[in-house]
């Protein structure tokens, strides 16, 4: 990156003194991304299955990895770190002007199962490296920057999907805390067992006059800017997504001695409807239909699938497209429940709508990925951010850094490379240093 004060605002005029102090040179951003590189590699060292990473809401692993996110933000210089109500972590970086609502950043520290060290905790780590490097040269962005590590966001242990962000929302379900795990605890008990304080959820809420904006770095989890050669990519809006767990009921019988024709096979129904759900979803673009989990309840070999439970995940950019998609769906599974004599129970999870990026928040993040020397591209997200959730109260805008090794994500395998975490970290202080509340 030129230093800043070379630079000129959007074509309009010189960047100012107080902007260029927020604008890191080269190897200022090149050195936060090594930090923010080292970070995540020490804190995907607490996972609740050793030899992966998987860090599922409130494990001894999740308790671990939101205390050193805690102890990051103090040593980064934050001048409020906290934990709230849901477990959220929440370090405040006071601005100049400290009537302004804040600039809200963050991302998901929880990960899926067996997943990557970037998808989520990137968006907590890199603006804590960009805070610390203000910190060190006592420079104060206009606006109050707010980071938050969100606790829950994957819906591994209890469905429960932007639980966390939802908190901040203020549209908390409060019918999730009489959820149970796979193990059967409850998640009121749990949260109660960990020191949180399901009572004081609705406090959290954030006043949305308070919030200026939430903006959100993530890892792309897709080879579309590894595919371009770019690294930095502005997002343009995020599929909505809807879930559904699907349970089935038939007859479990005997492998060897009950006739084809007798059957009433949970397992076999459910892969009719695994096959309609690939037929159906790659019948138009930008449609996607997965059934990431499939369980025969304690089947055995020799014994016909009394039972088998299936989610369903539907996204689209459009939501008449995914809803008109899922609807399908449920449609083949009520007819092949119908004819193979089985029975069908649902359970909707998940209904986020999509969530398009507010434009000057858009413009914002082009601009600022300009100010790193790249072409600003870009491109809508496939995977869902916590940043659908707090569309609820703010305007929302989204910077994505490309990943490598073809773009996968929700796998070991997801990477980033130093450099790019560089130029994200560029990015972002370009975008804190010219950040201008968007109109609501
Ligand atoms: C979140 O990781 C998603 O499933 O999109
Ligand atoms: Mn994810
Ligand atoms: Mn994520």
């Amino acid at each position: 990156m030129a230093p800043a004060g070379n630079r000129t605002r959007d074509g309009t005029g010189e960047v100012t003194a107080a902007e260029a102090a927020l604008m890191l040179d080269t190897g200022q951003a090149r050195a936060a991304g090594e930090r923010v590189i080292a970070w995540a590699e020490a804190l995907a060292a607490h996972t609740d299955h050793p030899g992966q990473l998987t860090v599922a809401y409130l494990t001894p692993a999740h308790r671990q990895a939101s205390l050193e996110l805690r102890q990051r933000m103090r040593e980064a210089g934050f001048d409020e770190v906290l934990e709230d109500a849901v477990g959220n972590v929440v370090g405040r970086y006071r601005g100049r002007e400290p009537d302004a609502p804040a600039l809200v950043t963050g991302s998901h520290f929880d990960t899926v199962r067996d997943g990557g060290r970037y998808d989520g905790r990137l968006g907590v780590l890199l603006p804590i490296a960009v805070v610390a490097e203000y910190a060190a040269r006592g420079a104060r962005p206009r606006h109050t920057l707010e980071v938050v590590g969100f606790a829950e966001e994957e819906g591994l242990r209890f469905h429960s999907a932007f639980l966390a962000s939802s908190a901040l929302a203020g549209s908390f379900d409060f019918g999730l805390l009489e959820r149970t795990d796979a193990d059967g605890t409850r998640m009121d008990d749990l949260m109660r067992a960990h020191g949180l304080a399901p009572e004081a959820i609705a406090g959290g809420a954030r006043d949305p006059s308070r919030v200026a904006a939430f903006v959100e770095v993530h890892i792309e989890q897709g080879p579309v800017l590894l595919e371009r050669g770019l690294a930095l990519g502005a997002v343009s809006s995020i599929n909505g997504a809807r879930r559904v767990m699907v349970r089935l009921r038939g007859v479990a019988g005997h492998a060897g001695t009950t006739p084809m024709a007798m059957r009433r096979d949970a397992g076999a129904a459910a892969a009719e409807v695994v096959l309609f759900v690939e037929r159906r979803c790659a019948s138009q673009p930008d449609l996607v239909g997965t059934v990431g989990m499939l369980a025969v309840p304690g089947g055995s070999t020799n014994v016909i699938p009394g039972a088998c439970e299936f989610s369903l995940d539907v996204r689209a950019p459009q939501d008449a497209v995914r809803d008109a998609a899922l609807e399908d769906i449920l449609a083949e599974i009520a007819a092949v429940c119908e004819r193979r004599g089985i029975a069908c129970e649902l359970e909707h999870t998940m209904n986020v709508p999509a969530a398009p990026c507010h434009p000057e928040l858009r413009a914002q993040w082009r601009a600022a990925i300009e100010a790193t020397g790249q072409a600003p591209i870009e491109l809508p997200s496939g995977a869902g951010h916590d940043a659908m959730k707090m569309a609820e109260i703010a305007p929302i805008g989204m910077l994505f850094v490309r990943c490598g090794a073809g773009g996968i994500s929700h796998n070991p395998l997801e990477t980033i490379t130093a450099e790019d975490a560089g130029a994200a970290a560029g990015a972002f202080a370009a975008f804190v240093a010219r950040f201008r509340a968007p109109a609501r």
